[in-house]
């Protein structure tokens, strides 16, 4: 097969909060699938993320904590990796807007556009605060809202009606800085990205895309550009943030929905300087157009991948415009909105500490909202984790494993495994291997995770109809094949996981040791199962220990579960 190279992002998080499980499943489990898929392919990737550091409410909440806006974001980019370590999210490259590289590249790119007249200047009306002396954009201000009289309409959006709210005209507005109400208009100057001057252009790469993108992306997409694009307001006066690198420009810094996105770019380019790769970040990965390149997001970031920063993107001539953005839906915790604040939230820390990176990506990947909004349900989780995983594919793989230790103390013989590859099972592996590599090149993964699934019922099925522990007492050598063909289901099986759930799949390889070449590795996955007739050449003997590989949940674990997320609740 001929090698490839991918591009693969995932949303930057504010670097202002906890991540919990809406997180994982809107940008981070699916991008983390879709890299290990296409690594085990054989094929080169880039997975790049990191902290998206500035912005106004990242600013609001260090005032809160007391703490200087750098400190505060250092803490929460710390905490982030540590989540995304134990969720087994690998990205190459976990980097910080608020770090110099970053600054310098967003620079270009400002620089670019302005000179190219893309970048323009609009005066608006705004709010500033008498007593702090500060400018109020976004959610520094809170008023009364002009459309629904909803008492803690932000700056920016009334969360309520969620009209786009005009600052100047909210009623009683209050700064959400120091409290005061002495607040007066002012005119303010601000930068514009003058979209409306690129509608041709960016029509015509969008259009190419209409029967490759998700349904629930591109339509929606469409009816918002098909008239045209607005300008957007690129920059603010606040005091954190990448200063606008113009002349008489004092105060006024960069946007977030600017600066952001170009951290894909600015990370690409730090990995590869801290590798010492001999890659360019531009030449050989964001304007190569045979690097495939892909978003991960969220639904609510859907305008900023798709029309913005494509946009930028081309307009510049620094990057080429994704290829695919297979935004996700909204997860929800049992059928409501995850809340920090009203306490409808499961701390995600705390519940991989507690069950475990298998069992949580199993179900945060198998409830995957790729089509419409799902929900996180407690016992929903217990249930998918004990009958589909623990039941069926840990009760096979332990029959398989415990078997064959405790009665082929030497090894399965190589006669044992004769004729497997060119048996009937060896071809229905194969194809169902084929097809979970075709839904992940599609990026479907509901699919694909429910077709390895499948995969491990059927290997369930044959061990239990096959009684190998009956066989075994009237014929061994029988008894030996049938532990041959499990033992090489449950090799394909742990190859079949490893995009999904790395570490199962590596307590499964970890008893064939034989596997160690990535090529044979990457020839099974791909559903070349005639590579097994080398693997197991020689028989095939259980060195290691084994142990249990999927734990049950308890019942009282999971009531425990609830009650602490009622008590959360209406505390
Ligand atoms: O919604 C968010 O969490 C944003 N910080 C996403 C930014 S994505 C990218 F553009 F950086
Ligand atoms: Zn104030």
């Amino acid at each position: 097969m001929q090698t490839k190279k991918y591009l693969i992002t995932s949303a930057l998080p504010y670097a202002n909060g906890p991540i919990h499980f809406g997180h994982l499943v809107g940008a981070y489990l699916s991008a983390d699938v879709y890299n290990r898929h296409r690594r085990l392919q054989g094929h080169k990737c880039l997975f790049i993320c990191g902290s998206d550091e500035h912005g106004v409410a990242i600013m609001l909440n260090a005032k809160k904590a007391g703490v200087d806006y750098q400190e505060y974001v250092n803490g929460w980019h710390k905490e982030h990796g540590e989540v995304f370590k134990k969720y087994g999210v690998d990205f190459d490259f976990f980097g910080q807007t608020s770090a110099d590289y970053h600054a310098e590249e967003t620079i270009r790119w400002f620089k670019n556009l302005h000179e190219k007249g893309l970048i323009g200047t609009q005066d608006s009306q705004q709010l500033y605060c008498n007593d702090c002396n500060n400018h109020l954009p976004d959610r520094f201000v809170e008023g009364i809202c002009y459309v629904c009289d909803y008492q803690h309409a932000r700056g920016d959006e009334c969360p309520q009606c969620g009209e786009f709210i005009e600052p100047a005209k909210l009623k009683e507005p209050v700064c959400k800085i120091c409290g005061s109400q002495n607040i007066k208009e002012v005119s303010v100057t601000q930068y514009y990205l003058l979209l409306s001057k690129f509608h041709k252009e960016f029509r015509e790469w969008f259009e190419a895309k209409k029967d490759s993108w998700r349904k629930t992306v591109w339509p929606y997409v469409d009816s918002l550009t098909k008239e045209g694009l607005h300008d957007r307001a690129i920059t603010r006066d606040l005091d954190w943030g990448i200063d606008v690198p113009l002349p008489n420009t004092e105060g006024k810094k960069l946007y977030v929905w600017f600066d952001a996105p170009i951290g894909y770019v600015s990370n690409t380019k730090k990995y590869l300087e801290d590798t010492n790769s001999s890659e360019h970040y531009l030449k050989d990965w964001w304007q190569n157009e045979d690097v495939e390149l892909s978003h991960f997001i969220g639904k609510d970031n859907i305008i900023f991948h798709t029309i913005i920063f494509p946009s930028m993107s081309m307009a510049s001539g620094f990057a080429k415009a994704a290829d695919n953005v297979p935004a996700n839906q909204f997860l929800n915790l049992e059928g409501e909105q995850f809340s920090k604040s009203r306490g409808h939230y499961v701390d995600a820390i705390e519940a991989i500490d507690e069950f475990g990176q298998d069992a949580l990506r199993y179900y945060l990947l198998s409830i995957l909202p790729e089509t419409t909004d799902s929900s996180f349900s407690w016992e929903q989780f217990q249930a998918k984790v004990n009958n589909e995983l623990a039941n069926n594919i840990g009760n096979f793989l332990n029959r398989c494993l415990k078997f064959t230790q405790k009665n082929w103390k030497e090894g399965l013989p190589a006669e044992a495994f004769k004729g497997f590859s060119t048996s009937e099972m060896a071809a229905d592996i194969s194809e169902a291997l084929k097809e979970i590599n075709l839904h992940l090149d599609q990026q479907n993964f509901r699919k694909s995770i429910e077709r390895v699934m499948a995969l491990g019922n059927k290997a369930n099925n044959y061990f239990s109809d096959q009684a190998p522990w009956a066989l075994i007492k009237e014929d061994k050598d029988k008894a030996a094949q049938v532990l041959a063909y499990s033992s090489a289901y449950a090799l394909c099986l742990g190859v079949a996981f490893r995009p999904f759930l790395p570490q199962l799949s590596g307590k499964i390889l970890e008893h064939f040791e034989k596997i160690t070449s990535d090529e044979w590795l990457a020839r099974l996955y791909l559903g070349e199962v005639a590579v097994l007739d080398q693997i197991f050449e020689k028989g095939h003997t259980l060195e290691n220990e084994v142990k249990a590989l999927v734990p049950k949940i308890q019942d009282e674990t999971i009531k425990a579960k609830k009650e602490e997320l009622q008590k959360l609740e209406t505390n």
